[in-house]
């Protein structure tokens, strides 16, 4: 798995299986806080207290880590749940070396080092090692924000299907939100058949915009 510097100066990685980038190519660190930490309104989320999230594809968890960086200099006391869904170990190992500029990137290194599972103050984390279509059958109540980040629709198609989608939504409240990075239209349509409206997110790195899903029932 070959390491590559982004356009923000921070890194990602190149998978060979699927022949893509963990991130985008134009700023890795910059993506996490633009594309998903952003449209999820963590920082109002955080005001309020109490965050509940579900991060499917966890990879190096800059996706996390931008949220926990976001949220805790809004209100250090905020309660935080992250469950992540990862299906591939070697990929998780690799956080323990990573050096990132995020300021609670500590807190996954220390996760995966305590066999994906951690509890630090207000903040609880654990990663689920397996595939994502059916270890979210098992997760118990509903998440505030869901990060959902595979590989493309159009490398890695049965990750962003109908069925996976509404499993996904499931586990979403009413008036919670994902984010994607996709913007293609089957994505969109299987968002809404999973019952989201969904609406463009932000512009980052690239000329098509992300995609942002309220959950409406
Ligand atoms: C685009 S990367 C995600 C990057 C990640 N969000 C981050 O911040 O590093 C896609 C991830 O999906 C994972 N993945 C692929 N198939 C999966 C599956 N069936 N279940 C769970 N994770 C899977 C890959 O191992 C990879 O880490």
């Amino acid at each position: 798995m070959k390491k590559l510097k982004t356009g923000d100066g921070s890194w990602t990685f190149l998978n060979d299986t699927f022949k893509e980038t963990y991130h985008s190519i134009s700023g890795a660190e910059e993506e996490a806080f633009k594309k998903y930490a952003a449209p999820c309104k963590i920082k109002e989320l955080a005001k309020k207290g109490v965050i509940r999230i579900l991060d499917i594809c966890f990879g190096i968890g800059y996706n996390t880590a931008a949220t926990l960086d976001v949220a805790l200099k809004e209100n250090p006391d905020c309660k935080i749940e992250v469950v992540g869904l990862e299906a591939d170990e070697e990929i998780l190992k690799k956080i323990i070396l990573m050096k990132t500029r995020f300021k609670n990137y500590g807190l996954l290194q220390e996760m995966v080092e305590s066999n994906y599972e951690l509890k630090h103050r207000n903040v609880h984390m654990k990663i689920i090692v397996g595939d994502a279509r059916e270890t979210v059958k098992h997760l118990k109540g509903e998440f505030d924000v869901c990060f959902f980040d595979p590989f493309s629709p159009a490398r890695h198609p049965e990750m962003w299907s109908e069925e996976f989608l509404k499993d996904v939504g499931e586990r979403i409240r009413r008036g919670g939100i994902l984010a994607t990075y996709s913007c293609a239209t089957m994505v969109r349509i299987n968002l809404v058949r999973a019952g989201f409206d969904v609406r463009d997110g932000p512009i980052v790195g690239r000329r098509s915009p992300a995609t942002v899903a309220e959950k409406v029932y």
